[in-house]
C-alpha cells in the first residue's frame, strides 16, 4: 500500500489501519513455522478481526463502504503476501543453518580403521588344505555336536572300550534326557566331537569308494592346562581306494611334511594304537631347533610328534558297507595348534586364544 492509500485508510477506518500495523509487526517477528501459522490464523483466519470488518461493510456509513471495501481487500492481499514471504525466508534460513551445521568436509582424510587378518589357526588350516587339494583331496565337513555312534562306536570303539576313556568327553546331557528311554543307550548319546574322525564314517556312509578327503575343524575335550585347551582344531585325512598300502600313507605324510615345514625336514614313523586303524602309527618330524641332537623342546629325542595315523581297520568298513576284501585305505589326524606352534616356534598354546593383538599381528 502506498502512503496515500495508508492515509486514506487511517482516515476511513482507524482500527483497520492499526490492525494492519500490528499484523505486519507480528509477522515480521515470527521466528518459526508455527509462529507464522499462528499469525496467519490470527490476522487472516475466518474468525479474525479483518474478516469480521470485511463482512460487516454493509453496516458502515454509505460513503465509507467503497473505500473500506477496496482498502480492506488490499490489506488482506498485502498480509497474505507478507506471511508467504516470511515463511519462505524462514525455510531458507533453516536450510542454510542445517547445511552450515551438518557440513562434511569430504577432502579431510578419513579415520584409519585397523585392518585385521585371518587368525593363525585359520591360516594354518588353509595352508594344510591347499597342500591336500593339490593332491586331489576334497574338503569334507561334519557336525561338531555329534552322536556317540559316529564319534566312537562306528570307529570300532564300542561302549565300554577302554580307548574311550582317553578322550575327556563333553556329553550333552540335556539331549540325552529328552530322548525316549529306548534310544538312551550308549550309542545314541550326544557329545561335542572329541576328534574329527567321525567325519570319516559320515563320508563313507554317504559315498562309495574311492575316497580322498580332508576334514578340518574344532574338536572338544574336557581338559585345560598349559598344553591343552577344551577346544582345539584337528585336520583329518581319509583315503580309501583299491590297493592302498602303508607305503602310500608314508609317502603322503612325507610330502605333506616337506611342503608344510620345509624341504629339509624328514619324518619318522613309530608303531602306535588307535581303535579305528590297524596297524596304527605316530609320525614325528625332526627337531629343527637342535638339528636332531636333542634339546628341551624335543625332550632330548631329536623328534617332535605331529600326527596319529594308520590303515583303516577292516571293522570300520563293516559299519559303512565297504568291502574290506576290495578296498583298503589310511587315515591320519593332527592338531592344528601343534602344527602352528612347531612351524612358528610358539611356546604356549594359550597365546592362540588370549587374543592379544601384539601376538596376532605377527602372522
Ligand atoms: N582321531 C585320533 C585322535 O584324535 C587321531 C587319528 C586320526 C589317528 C586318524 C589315526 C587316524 O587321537
Amino acid at each position: 500500500m502506498d502512503d496515500a492509500q495508508l492515509e486514506q485508510l487511517a482516515a476511513a477506518h482507524p482500527e483497520l489501519a492499526a490492525l494492519r500495523e500490528k499484523a505486519l509487526e507480528v509477522i515480521a517477528a515470527a521466528g518459526a513455522d508455527t509462529a507464522i501459522e499462528e499469525a496467519r490464523v490470527r490476522f487472516l483466519g475466518r474468525k479474525s478481526r479483518l474478516t469480521e470488518i470485511l463482512r460487516s461493510i454493509a453496516t458502515l456509513a454509505p460513503e465509507l463502504r467503497p473505500v473500506v471495501g477496496r482498502l480492506g481487500n488490499l490489506v488482506r492481499v498485502e498480509l497474505e503476501q507478507f506471511v508467504e514471504r516470511r515463511a519462505a525466508e524462514l525455510t531458507k534460513a533453516a536450510l542454510s543453518a542445517s547445511l552450515e551445521h551438518e557440513r562434511i568436509d569430504v577432502t579431510l582424510p578419513g579415520q584409519p580403521f585397523p585392518a585385521g587378518h585371518e587368525h593363525l589357526i585359520s591360516q594354518t588350516m588353509r595352508e594344510v588344505e591347499d597342500i591336500f587339494i593339490g593332491l586331489g583331496y576334497r574338503i569334507a565337513e561334519g557336525p561338531e555336536v555329534e552322536l556317540d555312534y559316529y564319534n566312537f562306536t562306528a570307529l570300532n570303539t564300542p561302549p565300554s572300550h577302554p580307548a574311550r576313556s582317553s578322550h575327556d568327553t563333553f556329553w550333552v546331557q540335556e539331549q540325552r534326557e529328552t530322548m525316549p528311554e529306548a534310544v538312551v543307550d550308549a550309542d545314541r548319546g550326544v557329545l561335542l566331537r572329541t576328534h574329527t574322525s567321525p567325519v570319516q564314517v559320515r563320508v563313507m556312509e554317504a559315498q562309495a569308494p574311492p575316497v580322498y578327503i580332508l576334514c578340518l575343524g574344532k574338536v572338544y575335550r574336557r581338559d585345560s592346562d598349559a598344553t591343552h585347551t577344551p577346544m582345539f582344531h584337528q585336520v583329518e585325512g581319509l583315503v580309501v581306494d583299491e590297493g592302498i598300502t602303508l607305503a602310500d600313507l608314508k609317502g603322503t605324510v612325507a610330502h605333506f611334511t616337506r611342503e608344510f615345514f620345509g624341504p629339509e625336514r624328514s619324518i619318522r614313523v613309530r608303531p602306535h594304537f588307535f581303535p579305528f586303524t590297524e596297524p596304527s602309527i605316530e609320525v614325528d618330524v625332526n627337531c629343527e631347533l637342535c638339528g636332531g641332537t636333542g634339546c628341551r623342546s624335543c625332550k632330548h629325542s631329536g623328534w617332535l610328534e605331529i600326527m596319529g595315523a594308520g590303515m583303516v581297520d577292516p571293522n570300520v568298513y563293516g559299519f559303512v558297507g565297504y568291502d574290506p576284501e576290495k578296498v583298503s585305505g589310511f587315515a591320519f589326524g593332527m592338531g592344528v595348534e601343534r602344527m602352528a606352534m612347531l612351524k612358528h616356534g610358539i611356546p604356549d598354546l594359550r597365546l592362540f586364544y588370549d587374543n592379544d593383538v601384539r601376538f596376532l599381528r605377527q602372522f
